[in-house]
């Protein structure tokens, strides 16, 4: 069962087991995350999937069974770090409540194998308080990790990346920004949103967007934007915008 976010605030922590941690790390302290963490609206732990491993050499992958090119992320450690993760995350009292349910925290396998990720998935993720991501390496990852481990297997588009640290930066912005407070007003209270149309479920508009110089070189801006007429503005925005999001 998930949660519904309300404004009896709940944050969020995600937590990404990769063999790059510095990646993430750096991407949690640029501008806008880094403020929301300070504000406690969100929290960033990227942990080095090696501190799970258990020989001298840190290891973490091996030749795949049956043969075949490259190396794949052994179950073992990824096991004992979900465990960890999620059990820190049950004993550290959040904010509001001390209670902490495994269903509030989420599992998720990054690999180009998996469902595609959506705005749609962006608000139910925001309903959980924690959010595990693994980070796939190599030519991939012990398939029980997918089977057994993780809740979910997701895919940010049809593309093979390297890793799965860009998939999983991709869905903390995609999640963070509809935390109310993280980019000012809450995405949802946002002009873009549709009018009318019953709430965020049904996708937000984006339209071209300019400001000043007016004129540069002989690129005018469109003449209505500077009219002062909300109505033709309002007009205009709806004949150029893209519905995005829709659920
Ligand atoms: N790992 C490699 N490529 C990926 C993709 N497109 N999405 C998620 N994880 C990946």
């Amino acid at each position: 069962m998930q949660r519904k976010r309300c404004f009896l605030f709940t944050m969020i922590t995600f937590d990404v087991i990769t063999i790059f941690p510095e990646l993430v790390e750096a991407f949690g302290k640029e501008s806008l995350l880094k403020r929301a963490q300070k504000k406690k609206l969100l929290k960033i732990q990227a942990h080095d999937l090696r501190k799970w491993a258990k020989d001298k050499h840190k290891t973490v992958d091996d030749k795949p069974f049956g043969g075949g090119l490259g190396m794949v992320l052994r179950i073992e450690p990824i096991y004992k770090a979900v465990t960890a993760l999620k059990s820190e995350a049950r004993n550290s009292k959040s904010e509001t409540n001390s209670k902490f349910k495994s269903s509030q925290s989420k599992t998720i396998l990054f690999t180009p194998r998996g469902k595609k990720f959506t705005q749609k998935m962006a608000y139910e993720f925001s309903k959980f308080n924690q959010l595990i991501f693994i980070c796939g390496r190599y030519e991939g990852v012990d398939e029980r990790v997918a089977k057994h481990i993780a809740d979910e297997e997701l895919s940010i588009g049809d593309y093979v990346l390297m890793g799965g640290e860009i998939p999983a930066m991709t869905v903390i912005e995609a999640v963070a920004r509809l935390i109310p407070g993280v980019v000012g007003k809450p995405a949802f209270l946002k002009e873009r949103l549709i009018k009318g149309s019953g709430g965020p479920k049904n996708g937000f508009i984006e339209y071209p967007q300019y400001t000043r110089p007016e004129t540069f070189k002989e690129w005018r801006v469109p003449r209505v934007l500077v009219s002062g007429n909300h109505q033709k503005i309002g007009e205009w925005k709806a004949k150029h915008g893209q519905i995005v999001g829709k659920q």
